[in-house]
């Protein structure tokens, strides 16, 4: 199966290339190299660009002959999105509407989708059920639910098959040292907590510091990687 990826020149989108490589699929990758690099595409080749430009979305599926998307292409900073949440709606809502429009045209019907578990925002209930009720804190969360919300809509208006991965701060890289973390700026938890680890002043302000995160993001990442190659394969379940 031939999957394009948005975002696999990113790190989480960029492991993802290499399980669905391992798993006998073919993936291309779509990204603006924004946060991500060239150099972390090694498992199918790279198309340069927006996922805000419809036509080069349609004219990338068409010419990879792709049967499902992968769509990790965000903007990802909490902090960011507060300071500049048009920016965020923008990337990822509307970034997002064009993706779909580009999939509509090109009779794509199949998407795995990054969300993330920010849009529980701060719930007494560990591990967090998957039904909990959304109450996102930030313009990123709530562009992520509201992406969510659009891809309920489109299956219900056009059958698009579609899976949401609320998934949690992710860490760890590749085991064969092929690929990791290399976003240009480190704003997630845990590369931000070995930051402060080693002794740079000022780089984590947060409660998290007092409440340690129970173990699972490290194996929510494992399982991410592992599942989503299955996911795409198994259209009865998404
Ligand atoms: N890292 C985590 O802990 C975590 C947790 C939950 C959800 N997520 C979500 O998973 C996805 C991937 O996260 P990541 O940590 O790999 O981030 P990342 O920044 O490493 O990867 C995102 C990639 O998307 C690209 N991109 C951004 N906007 C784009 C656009 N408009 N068009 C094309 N490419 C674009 C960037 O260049 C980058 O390569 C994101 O959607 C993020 O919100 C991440």
């Amino acid at each position: 199966m031939r999957v394009l990826v948005t975002g696999g020149a990113g790190y989480i989108g960029s492991h993802v290339c290499k399980a669905l490589a391992a798993a006998g699929m073919e993936p291309v990758t779509l990204d603006n190299l924004s946060q991500g690099t060239a150099k972390a595409v090694k498992w199918g080749r790279l198309i340069e660009g927006d996922v805000a430009d419809t036509d080069l979305v349609a004219e990338s599926l068409r010419q990879s002959e792709a049967e499902a998307v992968m769509h990790f292409a965000s903007s990802a900073s909490v902090a960011e999105s507060v300071q500049d949440p048009a920016a965020y709606y923008r990337n990822n809502v509307s970034g997002t509407l064009s993706l779909l429009d580009a999939m509509r045209r090109t009779g794509v019907r199949r998407i795995v989708f990054s969300s993330t578990s920010a849009i529980y925002g701060e719930t007494r209930h560990l591990p967090i059920p998957e039904e909990a009720p959304a109450a996102p804190l930030s313009p990123y969360a709530r562009s992520k639910l509201m992406v969510e919300a659009i891809l309920a809509d489109e299956a219900a208006a056009h059958g698009l098959t579609y899976l949401a991965l609320r998934y949690f701060n992710a860490a760890g890289a590749d085991p064969e040292g092929e690929t990791g973390d290399q976003r240009r700026t480190a704003t997630h938890l845990i590369p931000m907590a070995f930051k402060a680890l080693s002794g740079k002043p000022n780089v984590l302000r947060s409660s998290a510091m007092t409440t340690p995160p129970p173990m699972a993001p490290a194996s929510a990442t494992m399982s991410m990687s592992a599942t989503s190659p299955r996911a795409i394969s198994w259209p009865s379940t998404i």
